[in-house]
């Protein structure tokens, strides 16, 4: 396998690039004012929201919030994963992807080949599956018929059949020993005992093969033709497959869905497919696992909305529980999380059937949000919601899973909910209404109406025009870093900020959102570069070095009154009191 990609030249690769011209080649750019417009591609829209600023190298969508650098743009449009995104750039550049040196390359070389062998492998088991199925018993055929799977459908997901035989694969596929173990290795042939020999593993099932993200085959589910058990025989764990960082039909949903509003999560491989021949086409099915936090950053980064479905028995409400476990670290702003039951004794495959398309998707929209079902769900591990020993416990359960989650809007809703909930003497009723009213005004405020202080200034001018660092040229790293100690929200990342654009010659936005991908810090850069702050162009440096100046004084001011406290309580060293003295000069 090729070793990483260093970030010097993919900082360099997105200097070189003009978003303006790799965007302009797939979706038609008009110029408006120094910016360009186009209808968003990320969205259906009939006029125009889709913006480009070459300035910053960063697009940005006001109808529906899509927004990044030229790296962003390729994997969101082109489809692809980050690496291959650097690779099409290099390629637009005509440059050859640089890679860092790998420890042991002969080593590496021969694992790559085995993974490209692995995978050509599990393309003819599947491929063999498909053939079989064309021969396949009447019953098969029949059940096929019986659960309604159209001819399409089977083709699209790729169903076959396992040959009712022992040695149907192994006959036609693992004629040598090293074949024959490859296949074992990959969980196609298992061993039998006294190593004299192989067998098929999948036998008399209909096959689901499952498909990593660039749509090559990396394990199987087999189904049971009619009653049996165990109903669903998984692909074990092997060296191309990891159950916990896979989604079966999430190639599919993809494919078929150019940007993705939303995706659901189902529990079966008979729901995706039914619901996508229902037209459904967004599904996905974690494979016989609970939803783990890889799957949900999976799903981060194809969507803003994970709506995860469950039965309404019992087990389903365990598994939504466990599954809001998994994402609680995991959770950022701008993406949804949401629940939803189906009336007992339906699945997803049954209900669609029943009720069709609309119904499904009338059900999905009511889907219950994050917040809302994360308290319900306490209540009902507690046993009821009134009283001193309701609220003790409540925030006894609730602390320990608030701490997992990162600062977020999420955190925030659900510790002021919290709050109000410990608080109220009011009737339950009465107080839920004000938490979620006082929770949806929290979000509100910290979306839309951005407070202008002085740090928020300067750091969106910073990103603006990162040229503007040269003004600070005089401010040594230790006096940042005591800067950045100050008690004022988002100084530390203005600190950080300054340290990174110090430390590059010519420094973009794109390169500074590229830094801070995948980080807490990702959302805020992008919507600071992209907050209308209606600071004349002419105005900006003057505007800039004014915030700088009033940070600074900031500093200042609450700098002296430690100190004073300090020396109130005999606490102050010699040298703050030196500093205080100098610090009085100042002002
Ligand atoms: P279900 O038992 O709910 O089956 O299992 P289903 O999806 O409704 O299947 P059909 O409609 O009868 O064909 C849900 C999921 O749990 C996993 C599979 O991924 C299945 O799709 N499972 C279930 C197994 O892995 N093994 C089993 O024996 C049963
Ligand atoms: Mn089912």
């Amino acid at each position: 396998m090729a070793g990483r990609i260093p970030k010097h030249f993919i900082d360099d690769l997105i200097a070189r690039t003009d978003i303006v011209d790799v965007i302009d080649s797939r979706v038609r750019l008009k110029k408006t004012g120094k910016n360009y417009s186009a209808c968003c591609p990320f969205h259906n829209e009939k006029s125009p929201s889709f913006t480009v600023a070459p300035d910053k190298q960063f697009y940005y969508c006001f109808g529906c919030g899509a927004k990044g650098n030229v790296i962003s743009f390729l994997m969101e449009y082109d489809n692809l994963e980050f690496v291959d995104a650097i690779e099409e750039l290099a390629n637009i550049n005509g440059v050859t992807v640089e890679r860092e040196q790998v420890a042991n390359p002969q080593q590496e070389r021969a694992q790559a080949v085995q993974i490209k062998q692995d995978f050509e492998v599990m393309s003819q088991a599947a491929e063999f599956y498909q053939q079989q199925l064309q021969q396949a018993p009447e019953k098969v055929k029949d059940y096929i018929k019986l659960r309604g799977l159209s001819a399409d459908i089977v083709e699209q997901f790729q169903i076959g059949y396992s040959p009712d035989e022992w040695d149907a694969l192994l006959k036609n596929y693992g004629q040598s020993r090293q074949s024959a173990s490859q296949l074992a290795d990959l969980g196609m042939l298992i061993e039998k005992d006294g190593k004299a020999g192989f067998y098929d593993r999948f036998r008399d099932r209909l096959m689901f093969p499952i498909l990593d993200r660039r749509g090559k085959c990396i394990g199987f589910g087999g189904r049971v033709i009619g009653d049996g058990t165990p109903k669903y025989l998984n692909s074990p764990e092997t060296r191309i497959f990891h159950k916990g960082r896979e989604l079966y039909g999430l190639y599919q949903a993809r494919n078929a869905n150019r940007g993705l509003d939303r995706l659901l999560v189902v529990e079966g491989y008979m729901d995706v497919v039914a619901l996508f021949q229902a037209g459904v086409t967004y599904a996905v099915a974690s494979l016989g696992t609970a939803t783990t936090s890889d799957h949900i950053k999976l799903m981060m980064r194809s969507t803003s909305e994970i709506v995860c479905c469950y039965d309404g028995d019992n087990a389903g409400r365990k598994a939504a529980w466990r599954t809001l476990e998994n994402a609680l670290p995991s959770l950022v702003d701008g993406i949804q999380i949401k629940f939803v039951f189906l009336p007992d004794g339906e699945d997803p495959d049954s209900y669609i059937k029943q009720f069709g398309k609309e119904k499904f998707e009338q059900l999905i929209d009511k889907a219950q949000d994050f917040v809302s079902f994360f308290y319900q769900e306490l209540y009902r591990q507690i046993g009821q919601s009134e009283g001193e020993f309701a609220r003790s416990k409540l925030s006894q359960l609730a602390q320990p899973l608030i701490d997992q989650m990162p600062d977020s809007e999420y955190k925030h809703a659900i510790n002021e909910t919290l709050s109000i909930k410990l608080k109220r003497s009011v009737s339950s009723n009465k107080a839920d209404k004000i938490a979620q009213a006082k929770a949806k005004q929290a979000k509100f405020t910290s979306n839309t109406s951005r407070k202008v202080t002085p740090v928020r200034l300067a750091v969106a001018l910073l990103l603006e025009q990162p040229h503007l660092v040269k003004h600070l040229a005089n401010m040594s790293d230790s006096q940042l870093q005591a800067l950045a100690k100050m008690d004022e929200a988002g100084i530390d990342f203005f600190v950080d900020l300054l340290l990174f654009v110090r430390s590059k010659q010519n420094c973009s936005a794109a390169q500074i959102l590229e830094h801070w991908r995948g980080t807490d810090k990702e959302k805020i850069v992008s919507q600071l570069m992209m907050w209308e702050h209606h600071v004349q162009t002419e105005n900006i440096e003057v505007v800039f070095l004014d915030s700088i100046e009033k940070i600074l004084s900031l500093f200042v001011t609450k700098r002296k009154a430690m100190l004073q406290t300090k020396a109130k309580m005999n606490l102050i060293s010699e040298q703050e009191k030196q500093e205080y003295l100098a610090l009085l000069k100042i002002k």
